[in-house]
């Protein structure tokens, strides 16, 4: 459930109408949803409330700083995959204790100062992470708290490119090979062993893979116990999908009581690493017609949102549904179009044969795009990335000034001859 809703014809975030958000702050610009936003990171607080369980936010869902404020606010920890993601935390005033350290390729820099602010724990993924790791913490004197990310070789069905958890993608230590490095990782005296960790993809509809997954690892929690290593927490990654169309995926609540009914009597902490289901459905990309052009094979609405603002349907073939701001029928009555936005590229789409009913000028809010839609923007065509903003109740925040050529050009230089 979200909060953005038509009122007298017009779609409005929380009490806020997005028409009067666009002559505000102008367009391309992502309109966020507290309320909602809220929403969603109590479903999984509350959901788990009964056992110690870590809700951990996917950064690079939406990194904009008050969107990790808001959620720091009530009591949400943090999964990063860079110092960049780690810095916005601290920032935002996220609790550095309550911080997963994910991703493959973590530099000794990264690892120092993840160290230094004391991060609840870095899932390591390779045997070469783990030694590195161990000669971090030495040179600083410190433990670093550490669990591995394990590839259940499980299959998420979800799209290729975000499916992470089959031995032929590049994450996670495969799992028949993890009882070998649990116990160099044991060995090696500047880590501290605390948990087994997944990942297994983004966008799952079904719960059957995650509770696949949770056997395989909890199978390895045991085998671990046998060699006397005793795993704290068993971190279960993110990937809880999210309705772009017609999808029905569970919600929390139903993934919660799968998982507790088979972790009871077990002394094992609970981590999750929710980013999509968290905010997607809280954000919006509000956008403008600024012509209709209508040939005799196609129609097309050229919007000011592009590929660059978001990427997900040209890089994923993603189905984003995309409705008109205001209801009221204009002149040109309904028609198929694609909408397309102003990027020299054939794949630069956001939606394609869309029925609608609209003229130029008109609004459109692209829904569910609060999740890798700006963290995923860039500056292709040299188009200045979007305005952020966050609408709580009936007041609107700019989180995120529209960026300006000036923004854009600061650091290059030209030859001196
Ligand atoms: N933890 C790790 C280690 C991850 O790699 C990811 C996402 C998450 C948690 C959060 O997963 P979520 O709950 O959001 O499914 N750009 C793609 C999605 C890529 C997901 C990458 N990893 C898209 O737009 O569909």
């Amino acid at each position: 459930m979200d909060f953005f809703n038509y009122t007298n014809q017009v779609l409005h975030a929380e009490n806020v109408s997005l028409q009067d958000i666009a002559s505000q702050h102008g367009t391309p610009c992502y309109v966020y949803s507290r309320a909602t936003l809220e929403r969603h990171y109590k479903a999984y607080a509350e959901a788990f409330a009964s056992h110690p369980t870590l809700i951990c936010y996917a950064v690079k869902a939406c990194s904009n700083i008050a969107i990790l404020n808001v959620l720091a606010r009530l009591g949400s920890g943090f999964d990063i995959v860079s110092i960049g993601e780690l810095e916005r935390v601290l920032t935002a005033g996220g609790d550095p204790a309550k911080v997963m350290f994910s991703g493959l390729g973590k530099q000794a820099v990264e690892m120092r100062r993840a160290l230094e602010v004391g991060i609840h724990c870095f899932n390591v993924e390779s045997e070469a992470e783990l030694y590195r790791l161990d000669q971090v913490a030495a040179e600083m004197g410190v433990l670093a708290p550490v669990s591995l990310r394990v590839n259940p070789d499980v299959d998420a069905k979800t799209h290729p490119y975000i499916s992470t958890g089959l031995k032929e993608n590049k994450f996670g230590i495969d799992i028949q090979d993890a009882v070998r490095i649990y116990k160099i990782a044991h060995s090696l005296p500047n880590l501290n062993l605390m948990g087994v960790d997944c990942h297994i993809g983004s966008q799952l509809t079904e719960l059957k893979p995650f509770l696949d997954t949770f056997d395989r690892l909890i199978g390895l929690v045991d085998q671990l116990a046998e060699e006397g290593i005793h795993i704290k927490h068993l971190d279960l990654g993110g990937g809880l999908g999210v309705r772009y169309k017609d999808e029905t995926p569970p919600e929390p609540a139903d993934y919660a009581k799968l998982v507790l009914e088979k972790i009871q009597g077990r002394d094992i902490h609970l981590a999750f690493e929710p980013g999509r289901s968290i905010a997607a459905n809280a954000g919006v990309l509000l956008t403008q017609v600024e012509f209709l052009k209508c040939t005799p094979h196609k129609n097309f609405a050229v919007i000011d949102g592009a590929m660059n603002d978001l990427i997900r349907p040209s890089l994923y073939g993603a189905w984003m549904n995309i409705v008109p701001v205001s209801l009221l029928p204009t002149p040109e009555g309904k028609r198929h179009y694609d909408l397309v936005g102003p990027v020299c590229e054939t794949g630069d789409f956001l939606g394609k044969d869309r029925e609608l009913d609209i003229q130029a000028g008109d609004l459109l809010a692209v829904r569910s795009a609060g999740a890798y839609g700006f963290t995923m923007s860039s500056n292709y065509n040299s188009r200045n990335r979007a305005a952020e903003v966050m609408v709580d109740e009936d007041k609107v925040y700019l989180i995120r000034a529209r960026e300006t050529i000036e923004h854009q050009l600061a650091g290059e230089q030209i030859l001196p001859r």
